[in-house]
């Protein structure tokens, strides 16, 4: 089934008033970001991206160079590289759930063994290294999770993170961190995990912190060299080498990323304060407080209701949107808001839409 059926791309965002679907910022248009790209020759790229563009995602972080960095078509595609080149029908996955459907539905589609590890809002959503060690078995080849977490926004403490490369290491497996929310952080910088470990292997993207999900650049960084071979192979036999149109348009808004990434912070820091304002107000509902990413994903206490009328209120009586529990194999009492992409006017009036929709189904 294609994963994004109901997504708001899918329905046209015209339908949508409230969209707090989105787990980005709301997409940056071309004018607003000064580009020159009339002297840009449209050849082949280099097969690992732009070395100018590796560069810079490099250097925010010790221990890497752009060695380590291979350019892919959004962070989707570098998952798919993960996925089959680490996994084969006779290998074990072990998904840290919820996660993103395409680190879930791509094995599943290989033929692999999977098994899930459930984070439970009971435990705060928090990671056990416990529970995913006892999963582990001889042919567990990979442990994948979404760091920033989608769709709960918590963050892994460091030495949980390290703790999952030394399970790695011991049972000769690797840990794929999807951390496409990454620059969407509330607190402190938190290390990115590719560069702690050479079992780690991290995956972002420009599409939720920037606005970009147009241009199609993510990327993959691994500190080891063969593993990194690996992916370039199948990058290149899935489409050679990216687009140099997206991959100058990404390199020129990274020279002057910080510029806009300014304005970016002080709107989600707004957002953010907006939902935290809402939750506490609204009693029938309960959130693990989110850290990082734009996202969140409380749930409505009593399970009784009527959800599906809910949701249909939701979108058809206030135009409001949500992802519902079922995009991430969660109940459906459990809705992500993305406060990211929305005006903060926009926000306030889909958290009241929800708080109303509340009032109408319980009549
Ligand atoms: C956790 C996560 N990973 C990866 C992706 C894919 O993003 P991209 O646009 O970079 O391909 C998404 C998009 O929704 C996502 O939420």
């Amino acid at each position: 089934m294609p994963i994004e059926i109901e997504s708001p791309e899918q329905l046209g965002y015209s339908t949508i008033k409230y969209n707090l679907t989105e787990s980005s910022i709301s997409d940056t248009l071309f004018s607003d970001i000064q580009l020159n790209i009339n002297d840009l020759k449209l050849c082949y790229g280099d097969h690992l991206g732009k070395p100018e563009l590796r560069k810079l995602i490099a250097e925010d972080f010790p221990n890497l160079s752009e060695e380590n960095v291979l350019i892919t078509a959004g962070a989707a595609s570098a998952l798919f590289i993960v996925a089959t080149s680490l996994l084969d029908k006779k290998d074990h996955l072990i998904v840290i759930r919820p996660n993103y459907a395409s680190n879930i539905e791509t094995p599943r589609a290989i033929g692999c063994e999977i098994d899930c590890v459930d984070l439970k809002f009971e435990n705060n959503f928090s990671i056990s290294v416990d529970d995913i060690r006892s999963k582990i078995k001889a042919n567990t080849n990979l442990i994948s999770i979404t760091h920033p977490h989608n769709p709960t926004g918590i963050i892994i403490p460091q030495d949980t993170m390290m703790d999952l490369a030394a399970l790695c290491e011991k049972n000769n497996c690797f840990l794929l961190v999807d951390e496409t929310y990454r620059e969407l952080n509330l607190e402190n910088n938190y290390p990115l995990g590719a560069s702690l470990h050479n079992r780690i292997i991290s995956v972002s993207s420009v599409s939720k912190a920037f606005g970009l999900p147009g241009i199609r650049i993510g990327w993959l960084i691994s500190q080891n060299a063969s593993l990194f071979e690996k992916f370039l192979a199948a990058k290149e036999q899935i489409f050679l080498c990216n687009s140099v149109i997206d991959e100058e348009v990404a390199f020129q808004y990274f020279m002057k990323k910080d510029v806009y990434f300014k304005q970016i912070k002080e709107h989600i820091l707004k957002n953010y304060q907006t939902v935290m304002d809402w939750i506490s107000a609204e009693k029938r509902m309960e959130m693990i407080k989110p850290h990082g990413g734009v996202v969140c994903f409380p749930r409505i206490k009593n399970t009784e209701l009527d959800l599906k009328k809910f949701y249909e209120i939701l979108n058809k009586k206030y135009e409001t949107y949500v992802g519902p529990g079922h995009w991430f194999e969660m109940p459906e009492n459990y809705m992500r808001i993305g406060y990211g992409w929305p005006t903060n006017e926009e926000l306030k009036q889909g958290l009241k839409s929800i708080s109303l929709c509340l009032d109408d189904i319980k009549e």
